[in-house]
């Protein structure tokens, strides 16, 4: 048997960027939750995959979404990243949302998006997994540095050995 406090622990080691992926409810209200589970899958078709816990709030509604957002968070974006990690139903307050495929609400402000539409859902255990198909992306003019989580904490890129 995996003990599980082990297993948490080691699956930190695994350093990642954190997403905030938005979708609608059944009566239309955006969910959101922060997720570093993101990752890509296929360039051709352009698939993601990420997944979610059973347990969160949010789960029927992402269950069932036929679209969702994927916000990719730069550095400077950890106070957004903390505010969908928590179980709240005011998320989105103060935030100025434009309409994205599907109706899903997109994030204003954030400059890598992928606009899915949900392709497949595997178990995953405790989690469910989410694979979506990319129907329109978004990338900044500029390159921010991205904000990163690895064992249990927030992190930043160091400028690599020998950079300038
Ligand atoms: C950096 C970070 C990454 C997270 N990644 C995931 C994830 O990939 N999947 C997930 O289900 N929850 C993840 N969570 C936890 C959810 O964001 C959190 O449980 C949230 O409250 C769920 O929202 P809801 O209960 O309103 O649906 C993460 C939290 C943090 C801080």
């Amino acid at each position: 048997m995996i003990d599980t406090r082990l297993l948490r622990q080691a699956f930190g080691q695994f350093a990642t960027g954190v997403t905030i992926i938005t979708t609608r409810d059944g009566e239309g209200r955006p969910v959101g939750v922060t997720a570093s589970s993101f990752n890509t899958v296929s360039l051709s078709p352009p698939l993601v995959l990420w997944s979610l816990d059973r347990r969160a709030l949010s789960f029927e509604s992402f269950a069932k979404a036929r679209h969702f957002a994927v916000h990719v968070l730069a550095a400077h974006q950890r106070s957004l990243s903390d505010r969908f990690a928590q179980a709240s139903t005011d998320k989105f307050a103060s935030l100025t949302l434009e309409e994205g495929f599907g109706g899903v609400p997109v994030i204003a402000g954030v400059e890598t998006i992928f606009e899915c539409q949900t392709k497949h859902l595997y178990d995953g255990g405790d989690h469910l997994i989410l694979v979506g198909q990319v129907l329109r992306l978004s990338l900044p003019a500029a390159s921010p540095a991205p904000l990163l989580f690895c064992r249990g904490r927030y992190a930043s890129i160091a400028a690599e050995p020998g950079a300038a």
